[in-house]
Formats: structure tokens, sequence, C-alpha cells
């Protein structure tokens, strides 16, 4: 969410509403319903009946570059604009994709806990596995995607990808079909958006087809995986382990994977940093000063 800095600037010009600090949101929402003429979210459901509910309402600015947590279709019938906050993430979110596949491939976050139980000098801690010179599989290049892959460059990494179409500016290899690029590679990486197109996309053939030496790094968003697909095939050691930033129903995550030695688990911090959500945040106030203005929109999404 934004920032004091960001959220002051609003507040010279509007009169805030703040949803999380309210007891019963939505009879707040109800009660200011007619006065209500923006939505600032983030990650949380703005669904149908919300939008539906704000006769006035005439844009929604999401603090994240994804925004398959606002009914499209809704805004789009009732003429709400829709912004979200592109680029300023990209190389943080990457960042976070990158220390996932270091961590569970290098046991970092195992490490730092058989060192603080004093476990040390029982023995070493189990080998890990090498990154440098192993493939790794991004579904979805998109920006963050990029960013992702000039970082595995950087680490001497094979490079391949898939997405709804081959790109014609990258000279990594093109996969149309996802299981067969899951059984090529050894981390497979989703930075795709949410949303229909992508929803249950990893499902038990894929994590199948990615065995049991190669790993799975989820910041895109938990809709992707088939959740409960995925627990079992960590359960099971079919795949060697997981780096998840992201879940089906944040901020729950399932219990299971608390005692999995074989997964990393971050709480969805691919933009948390102070430097870009402070930039995420200006992009916020100045697409609803651009809209109450009569200005163009800075970065509008649509349908
Ligand atoms: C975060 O997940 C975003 O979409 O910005």
């Amino acid at each position: 969410m934004l920032l004091p800095a960001e959220i002051e600037q609003l507040e010279e010009d509007f009169r805030l509403i703040f949803l999380w600090k309210e007891r019963d949101p939505e009879a707040t929402i109800l009660e200011n319903a007619s006065d209500i003429l923006a939505i600032i979210s983030s990650l949380r459901p703005v669904r149908r009946t919300m939008i539906e509910a704000l006769p006035n309402l005439e844009i929604i600015a999401n603090c994240a570059v994804g925004f398959d947590n606002i009914d499209m279709r809704a805004a789009k019938e009732r003429g709400v604009a829709v912004t979200n906050t592109p680029d300023v993430l990209t190389d943080d979110t990457a960042d976070v994709g990158f220390l996932l596949m270091l961590d569970v491939a290098r046991r970092a976050v195992e490490g730092d806990a058989y060192v603080r139980a004093g476990l040390w000098k029982n023995g070493p801690l189990p080998l890990g596995v090498s990154l440098s010179g192993k493939r790794v599989g991004i579904v979805g290049l998109g920006r963050i995607g990029r960013a992702l892959a000039r970082r595995a460059e950087g680490f001497a990494m094979d490079i391949v990808y898939h997405g709804p179409r081959e790109k014609t500016d990258v000279s990594y290899r093109y996969y149309a079909d996802l299981k067969e690029m899951a059984g090529d590679v050894d981390f497979l990486v989703l930075t795709c958006p949410g949303g229909a197109s992508t929803h249950h996309m990893i499902d038990y053939e894929v994590l199948c087809s990615l065995g049991d030496k190669s790993f799975l790094v989820n910041i895109a968003r938990g809709s992707v995986v088939v959740q409960d697909d995925l627990l079992m095939a960590l359960s099971n050691e079919m795949i060697a382990g997981a780096g998840l930033d992201v879940y089906d129903s944040e901020p729950d995550v399932p219990r299971e994977l608390f005692s999995m030695d074989n997964v990393v688990l971050t709480p969805h911090i691919g933009s948390a940093t102070f430097e870009t959500r402070t930039k995420m945040g200006q992009i916020v106030v100045d697409n609803v000063r651009a809209h109450f203005e009569g200005l163009p929109l800075l970065t509008p999404v649509g349908i």
C-alpha cells in the first residue's frame, strides 16, 4: 500500500477512507458509497459487487503491476478507468525470483536455521546444487521475465522460455509446449501475469515433467499453480524443491509447507523495497491527479 509521503500528497486534494483501519469495511463503503470517486487497491479483490455499489466511481488505481485482483469487465461496463504501476518494480521483482532460485538451490535459508540451531558442530549441511551452467525455463517473457533472464545470463545459465507467442527480439529458445519445456529445465520460474489465461497452468503433469532434480520458483501469482498438486509434488519429492513468493489465498500459506526443507517461502515481497514502493505510490498519486484534472492517465490498463 501507499507510504506516508504519498498518502499526504493525496490528502491535499481528497478525503481518504482507509478501509483496512475500519472495523466493518463493507458498512463504511456503503455509508460513503456516493462520495467514493476513486479506489486505490493493491492485491485485494475489487469485485463487481464493489464496483456496482459505488455509483460515482471513476477510477481504480492499482498499486501493483498485476491487476487480476480487479473485475476488469465490471470496470469496463461501468466506464471506470483502471491503472497499474509497471516498470518501476521490474528489477526488484526479478531480484526476488533470483534470490529464491539461489536460496532453494544453495540451501541458504536451511543453512541459516542450521547454524542458529547449533547443528553445524554435528556435521556439514547437505550439499546444494549449482546454478552456473544450468538451464532456466521462464514462463512469461515479459518485463520481469526478461529482467530475470538478464540476471541468469550473469550466472552463465542457459535460458529458455514459454509464453503465448515466440518473441522475435531474443535469441533464447522458445517452447510452445510448457510440459516439454518443464522436462528440459533445472529451474522453472513463473513470471507471467495472473488471471484467466494462466490459471492453473502448472499442474500435476507439468510438475511430473519438471522432475525430481528440478526446482519451481513462483513470483507470478498463486493462481498460476494448482496448489494441492504442488504440495503433493513437494511432499513426495517429485520435484527437487520450490521457492515461493506468492500463494493461493494470501496471507494464508498452507501449513504443510512450513515443515519442508526443500522450500523457501517469502511473503509476496517482489516489489517490497522502500525505493520501489515509493515509485509505485507516486504513480498511483499521479494517475489519480491526472484523472481528476482531465489529463491523460500515465499507465492505463484495459481489456
Ligand atoms: C505484485 O505482485 C504486483 O503485481 O505488482
